[in-house]
């Protein structure tokens, strides 16, 4: 029971997201053959990033923060952008359950990617949720970017009344210019400047179905995913 627990977060302080290197893992035989992944998808991919068991273990430390962060005595509300954070999202869900922090969830299917360019242009199905309204938010994202999406996002949650709102995300990427005015509180890793699929992350639909997450190869960007 978490009695003395003020109403808001108690955590101020940002979860630093671990830093992935520019190159990924080395790409020798042995430690490839833990990394499985269709046939279909053989030569399409460059490096693995992040293997499944890394993400596994980010989230249970992402659990534990919101477990220090939210009172226990009412349910957070856990707001997933589709697709890609679904699989994030569910293993969210699952280790939340492990710790009994009570909870409600919501989608919300948000695009703004066109191949492997951000189209500028976000597009946000259903964006009325009165669960929302009077709740401390959590919006979970796969990666941020641009902070495109999230700039859009994030006003849509402010209208429906939360009592606070904040971004959690598996991953952000280091660009020259900066995600924006966006800086998640929760965040699982920071990634290069790449185009990266798997664990949700897709490339026209292709290779969401990756357990780990990886850089796509040259041959896969010319393949141009499944559309
Ligand atoms: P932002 O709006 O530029 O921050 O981009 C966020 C969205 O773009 C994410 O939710 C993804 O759907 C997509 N996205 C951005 N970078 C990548 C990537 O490297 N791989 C796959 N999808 C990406």
């Amino acid at each position: 029971m978490n009695c003395c627990k003020p109403d808001t977060h108690i955590i101020e302080e940002k979860m630093e997201p671990v830093h992935i290197p520019e190159e990924g893992r080395e790409r020798t035989s042995e430690k490839m053959e833990q990394f499985i992944y269709p046939s279909i998808y053989e030569s399409h991919l460059s490096n693995v990033l992040i293997s499944n068991a890394e993400i596994k273990s980010r989230v249970k430390d992402i659990s534990k923060a919101f477990q220090e962060s939210y009172p226990l005595t009412e349910p957070l509300v856990l707001v997933c952008t589709l697709k890609g954070a679904n699989p994030f999202f569910a293993a969210l869900l699952e280790e939340l359950s492990a710790l009994s922090i009570p909870y409600i969830f919501e989608f919300l299917r948000a695009k703004s990617y066109i191949g492997t360019e951000s189209s500028g242009d976000v597009k946000v199905m259903s964006a009325d949720i009165p669960s929302l309204k009077g709740r401390n938010v959590i919006i979970v994202e796969d990666i941020v970017d641009t902070g495109g999406t999230l700039q859009k996002l994030l006003p849509i949650i402010h209208s429906c009344g939360p009592k606070s709102v904040e971004v959690c995300t598996l991953l952000t990427k280091r660009l020259i210019e900066g995600n924006g005015s966006i800086s998640p509180k929760f965040t699982g890793f920071s990634v290069p400047d790449a185009f990266v699929v798997g664990y949700g992350l897709d490339y026209n639909e292709m290779y969401r179905d990756l357990r780990d997450i990886w850089i796509l190869g040259e041959k896969g960007i010319a393949l141009g995913g499944w559309k």
